[in-house]
């Protein structure tokens, strides 16, 4: 059984505001999909944990003719997506885990944004990375979003985030969500998260986006 970090209730119903909030340059990542996955050999596109569908709609406006298929194991968030993206005919959305996919089901690109730094270092972020592995053809990228770094980039970065967050938000909500993000979340260093990647039967990423302590990573399906 996967590891999954559900979002439930005011988490869920408030998620949207809550990224635009804590994620600086949310949005102008999101934007940057479209552009960095292409050109793709097979239009299927699988959206690890796409939540409310947010990653769903820069691609789907742009890349009309793609198959897309997003998977979330919150009921509650994945409805967001189902009322957001009813409008695409060409947008799949299961509520679920990556496992819960066939097999023999085969994609050609994928993502997973702000998903692994929920999950601990125990196997789990490792068997999640390997399900999507196993469902993609060879050469097919795999683009993620996730808190990275050694414990002296957290902290710094975490200064940096400080720094970066609207001027509405009150210092006690600040430090609330800063301590959470060093105490209770499970981000690694830049070397593990490469060595997990290419355990999991990908090629050693690159690191191509920073804010703060978010980075946009891309790697492909080796072999
Ligand atoms: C912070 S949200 C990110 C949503 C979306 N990717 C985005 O960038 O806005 C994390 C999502 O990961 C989902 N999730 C948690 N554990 C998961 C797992 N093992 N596999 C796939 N999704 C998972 C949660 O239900 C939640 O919707």
């Amino acid at each position: 059984m996967s590891a999954v970090e559900l979002f439930e209730k005011q988490r869920a119903a408030g998620y949207n505001r809550f990224v635009e909030t804590w994620i600086p340059n949310y949005r102008y990542f999101l934007n940057l999909l479209p552009k960095l996955l292409l050109p793709l050999k097979e239009q299927k596109l699988l959206v690890v944990g796409c939540g409310t569908g947010n990653e769903i709609e820069p691609l789907v406006s742009v890349h009309k003719n793609w198959d897309i298929t997003g998977i979330d194991p919150s009921p509650e968030m994945i409805d967001q997506a189902r009322q957001k993206l009813q409008p695409y005919s060409n947008v799949k959305l299961i509520e679920g885990v990556v496992q819960n996919l066939k097999d023999s089901e085969r994609y050609g690109a994928s993502t997973l944004l702000l998903v692994l730094h929920f999950l601990k270092d125990d196997g789990s972020k490792l068997e999640l990375l390997q399900q999507i592995a196993q469902r993609l053809t060879p050469g097919a990228p795999l683009i993620l979003l996730d808190i990275t770094g050694d414990s002296q980039q957290i902290e710094g970065n975490l200064n940096v985030l400080r720094a970066m967050i609207p001027e509405d938000v009150t210092t006690e909500e600040i430090e609330q969500r800063i301590n959470r993000i060093a105490n209770e979340l499970h981000h690694v260093s830049e070397p593990r998260l490469s060595e997990l990647l290419v355990q999991a039967g990908f090629t050693s990423p690159l690191r191509f986006f920073q804010s703060a302590i978010y980075m946009g990573w891309l790697t492909t399906k080796a072999g």
